[in-house]
């Protein structure tokens, strides 16, 4: 395929992606009676950005920092399959969200296992992250809120770490902090098939989906624990990444993950961290950022807008390479000196 047509290709498949997730939005802001909009200004620098993140994509791979295959791997007949699911779960949530219902969490699960923050259902989404049906459905309704970017997103933290590998010798330890259902790690493990990967996750129900998605060719452990805590010995891995972890934590949690990251990071070692855009940086769209946890339960956000990752990096003695936004979100690149 010549450069132009696999661009359009691509453009093309996000149009097919956004414009009827973005017209079910819209149905379901009138229904809801959400009224309020950011200004004109604001809009467009909103939708600035997402193109510029297309734009960065489409150039990663052309320039091999990570595959074109990437670009073309959206499920999207497999998260078609869970939109009746996905309804349901749509009435049940707003349900929640008019009795402030937060505890709604399955009767089976041992909830003293878990810290406060984590015992709460985010988003308002059926079990929180204590369930398997919650898990199913999780990577479908991301895509559904940020319009079918959110891998493309999560693709970003790929570009310093193949830097980073071209220049490393012999296999590196590379540790996921908050995998999910995987995601992230997918993508660079794609892109970085030899290197050996740890994923960590509090939520066993979240790790045991990305397990079963795993390919087997893959050399990937997965572990069940606290990031505040890790089982790992210090200075045990050459990359540590993370993806949307820590805007769902208190600001101590925060602080206690960035020294475990440190900690278990060898010296040298790279941290590229991916998560919301904050105040710090992201002023121009400080309205939809404001608003994001007024409809989804994020209790943490307001205080971690206002808060700024890469400040807290330093603190807990990274050294700061990069700060990149990525549409609504951005990259934090960092090295343990
Ligand atoms: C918004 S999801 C992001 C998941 C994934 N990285 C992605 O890109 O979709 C947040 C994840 O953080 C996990 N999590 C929250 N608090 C945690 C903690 N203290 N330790 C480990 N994982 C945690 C949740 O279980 C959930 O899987």
């Amino acid at each position: 395929m010549t450069v132009m047509l696999k661009r359009a290709a691509y453009h093309a498949q996000h149009a097919s992606v956004r414009l009827p997730l973005f017209a079910v939005q819209q149905m379901l802001r009138v229904l809801s009676r959400r009224w309020d909009q950011p200004s004109r200004a604001e809009v467009k620098a909103v939708q600035d950005r997402y193109w510029r993140l297309l734009d960065r994509d489409l150039s990663n791979a052309e320039l091999g920092l990570y595959p074109e295959s990437l670009l073309f791997d959206f499920p999207m007949f497999e998260y078609a399959k869970t939109f009746p699911r996905l309804a349901v779960e749509f009435g049940r949530a707003i349900r929640r969200m008019r009795d402030a219902d937060y505890k709604d969490l399955p009767d089976d699960v041992d909830l003293t296992r878990y810290p406060h923050y984590f015992r709460r259902n985010f988003h308002w989404q059926s079990d929180g992250y204590l369930s398997k049906r919650s898990a199913e459905l999780y990577d479908a309704g991301v895509e559904f809120v940020f319009l079918g970017s959110a891998d493309v997103m999560r693709r970003q933290i790929i570009p310093p770490i193949s830097r980073f590998l071209a220049a490393h010798s012999g296999r590196a330890r590379i540790l996921d902090v908050a995998t999910g259902t995987g995601r992230a790690l997918f993508q660079l493990a794609k892109t970085h098939p030899s290197q050996k990967y740890y994923a960590l996750d509090l939520s066993q129900y979240y790790l045991e989906v990305a397990q079963r998605a795993a390919n087997d060719d893959l050399d990937i452990s997965f572990v069940v624990e606290n990031a505040e805590e890790m089982p790992f010995k210090d200075e045990s891995f050459d990359v540590v990444t993370s993806v949307y972890l820590f805007h769902e934590l208190p600001k101590n949690a925060r602080r206690r993950v960035y020294r475990e990251m440190h900690r278990v990071l060898r010296p040298g070692g790279l941290l590229v961290i991916e998560d919301s855009a904050q105040l710090s940086e992201s002023k121009d769209i400080s309205h939809v950022l404001e608003r994001f946890p007024a409809d989804l339960h994020e209790p943490f956000y307001q205080d971690y807008l206002r808060d700024d990752l890469a400040a807290g990096l330093a603190e807990a003695g990274f050294r700061i390479d990069a700060v990149e936004p990525t549409f609504v979100s951005k990259v934090v690149v960092a090295r343990r000196e």
